[in-house]
């Protein structure tokens, strides 16, 4: 079975075919970070327009690459929440047009659900049950994959997510738009224990997450070398913050594995692409026998190849949306 994807939540415009929900056919991605990074972040406005004026294009190309025609696809899928409702509505209406126009069935998917089959892809191998960290820009979360579109929530963040504290302290320290990578490639110089920054766990909710306090302790930092004219040492200030946002992702969930007696963790969503992250959860994974799983950077980030395959698995539980189908910006995980 093969369908066409399509992934416009939040600055990416993204369309991919994919077959059986395990094999990447195209999976094409335009993104809108040159225009975003003149504003320090994504302007959701102009999110939304660049959305309208590339999505054909780029869907053209998604199938092109694939070597079929729209009438080819059994499905069509499409990203209908959470994210920016104005970038999500670009992709819905695309889905819906062209859905009702070849007469194929149409299938909403949560963006999240995305992220975690977006494993599938890459290891061709991995089934239910799994435990799987998704951090992204707007998300933070621990969940127990207990079959395909099954899920148990065991965690999530308080406050900021992963990402987005990312990008806060990338901006405080003068590195701009989008902080992951460039806190990533600075962090490579810096000494990660020469400032403790600290690792916030919430009461009763060991699985929980809070990433406002790290990001002000940051800001703290910041302020007060600037108040007794000390030099900062930005590299060293990168390595610290992450050492401190990866150490509580690598402990939460290596905590939860063991309490769940799991064995099996993967990871997903866009912070998942960081360096130091992928190697402390790698040792972890090794040190505690779990099999550890990951997919490459490209498929970490937003894309649409991991809505084709969490689409797949929906379709084939027999989800099918109609034309009422509604972008839902802050659209629930696990039903
Ligand atoms: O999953 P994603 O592409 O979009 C959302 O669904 O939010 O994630 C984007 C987030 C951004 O906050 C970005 O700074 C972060 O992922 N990110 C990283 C790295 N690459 C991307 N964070 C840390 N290290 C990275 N290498
Ligand atoms: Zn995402």
């Amino acid at each position: 079975m093969e369908v066409l994807a399509i992934e416009s939540s939040c600055d990416e415009t993204a369309a991919a075919v994919v077959r059986d929900g395990r094999e990447i056919l195209s999976n094409i991605i335009a993104s809108q970070i040159e225009t975003h990074k003149l504003y320090g972040g994504v302007v959701p406005e102009i999110a939304s327009r660049k959305h309208t004026e590339v999505i054909n294009q780029v869907i053209a190309s998604a199938l092109d690459e694939a070597d079929r025609v729209l009438s080819d696809m059994d499905a069509i899928c499409v990203t209908y929440g959470p994210g920016l409702v104005g970038a999500l509505l670009v992709g819905v209406g695309a889905a819906k047009a062209l859905a009702y126009a070849a007469d194929k069935p149409l299938v909403g998917v949560h963006h999240i659900e995305g992220h975690i089959a977006a494993n599938y892809l890459a290891h061709p191998e991995l089934t239910p049950p799994f435990l799987c960290l998704v951090a992204s820009g707007g998300h933070s979360h621990l969940v127990i994959v207990k079959d395909y579109g099954e899920y148990e929530v065991l965690g999530r963040t308080h406050d900021d997510a992963a990402g987005e504290a990312f990008d806060k302290v990338a901006r405080a320290i003068g590195l701009g738009y989008p902080g992951g990578p460039k806190v990533d490639a600075l962090a490579k110089e810096g000494n990660p224990f020469a400032i403790e920054f600290p690792k916030a766990s919430i009461e009763d909710a060991p699985y929980d997450f809070s990433f406002s306090g790290v990001k002000s302790a940051v800001l703290n930092y910041l302020n007060s070398c600037e108040m007794k004219g000390e030099e900062v040492n930005r590299a060293d200030v990168a390595a610290s913050f992450q050492e401190a946002v990866t150490g509580v992702l690598t402990e939460h969930t290596m905590l939860a594995a063991a309490d769940h007696g799991i064995q099996k963790v993967a990871l997903a969503g866009g912070v998942a692409c960081n360096s130091y992250l992928r190697e402390k959860m790698k040792n972890a994974c090794e040190a505690a026998g779990c099999k550890f799983f990951l997919p490459p950077p490209i498929l970490c980030t937003d894309n649409a190849a991991m809505i084709g395959s969490a689409g797949y698995y929906e379709f084939q539980k027999g989800v099918r949306h109609g034309w009422d189908l509604n972008a839902v910006p802050a659209l629930p995980l696990g039903k």
